[in-house]
């Protein structure tokens, strides 16, 4: 069932669970993700780059695809289809597509340029039955060429744009896209704290799942994240399931080379990838 993220995202933080946004790539990812949700009983989000959607052929391809394979799927489960770091024209084609929600990632603008933006999103979206997530502070590391340094949200800028009526709120507290460096300090609680005390009921994001400790995630649900981002680990489970067959020789025995046998192993890690996120979220069992 396709709908909105609102409606599962105030039940998550209600509940003290955290819903995952995995990213897809193509109907392979997209399937899978599909069928762990169902098989889980876990609400979910699909989320889209900007860059994922051009190599899919655009957010109406994306959109088409989604629709018939909850459909052809018979999934029941609550399904968003949501743009991931949107820009301001971007959203506007995501709209126009048929997804059930967006983010608009105005973080690397002033932040009045962002408000206003985002204000102006807010309205279009509702109007159109979407939700809509918003930024502050950018994330670090690197998606899709945007590159962010890590940053930590100051809670007043988080409160100007938690009021202006957005569903869910991405702030940084130090998290970053990919893989963590040795270094990484962690995720700052402090800053979380802070911007809860701040933004209330909003239910917040926390971009970068890949590779945050368990017990972190756990300690940032408890603190009011309601969502939870993962993509780059989907991607090395595919790959090294990937490169295993390969290594085998299986795509050189029988008719291994097929691509619905080429590609099988990597849709089962990915399915198992989901599964340990979703149970790590709490949010299986809550569809
Ligand atoms: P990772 O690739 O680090 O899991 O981050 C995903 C993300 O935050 C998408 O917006």
């Amino acid at each position: 069932m396709l709908v909105s993220a609102t409606e599962m995202l105030k039940k998550a933080k209600e509940g003290h669970y955290a819903v995952g946004q995995f990213n897809i790539n193509n109907l392979e990812w997209t399937k899978a993700i599909l069928a762990t949700a169902q098989e889980l009983n876990s609400p979910v989000i699909l989320g889209v780059s900007e860059g994922a959607g051009k190599y899919m052929t655009g957010f109406k391809t994306v959109a088409a695809m989604v629709k018939a394979m909850i459909e052809e799927m018979n999934i029941t489960v609550p399904v968003a289809l949501h743009l991931d770091h949107g820009t301001y024209d971007g959203c506007y084609k995501c709209i126009k597509a048929g997804f059930s929600s967006i983010m608009f990632d105005g973080s690397h603008y002033p932040i009045e340029e962002n408000v206003e933006k985002t204000k102006e999103l807010v309205k279009v979206a509702h109007a159109m039955g979407l939700s809509i997530e918003a930024e502050v502070g950018s994330i670090g590391g690197e998606e899709d060429g945007v590159v962010g340094m890590g940053e930590c949200a100051d809670p007043d800028e988080c409160k100007a744009i938690a009021d202006l009526g957005i569903d869910f709120l991405a702030a940084g507290i130090g998290n970053i896209h990919g893989k963590y460096p040795a270094n990484w300090q962690g995720l700052s609680f402090e800053t979380l704290d802070k911007i809860q005390a701040k933004t209330g009921d909003m239910p917040l994001v926390l971009h970068g799942g890949t590779g945050i400790p368990a017990d972190m995630i756990k300690k940032a649900i408890d603190l009011g994240v309601a969502k939870i981002n993962v993509n780059t680990e989907c991607q090395l489970s595919f790959a090294a399931a990937t490169r295993e067959y390969i290594e085998a020789g299986k795509d050189q025995q029988g008719k291994g080379y097929d691509p619905r046998k080429l590609l099988a192993p990597g849709a089962a890690a990915i399915k198992e990838t989901v599964k340990e996120k979703m149970e790590l979220f709490g949010s299986v069992g809550k569809a």
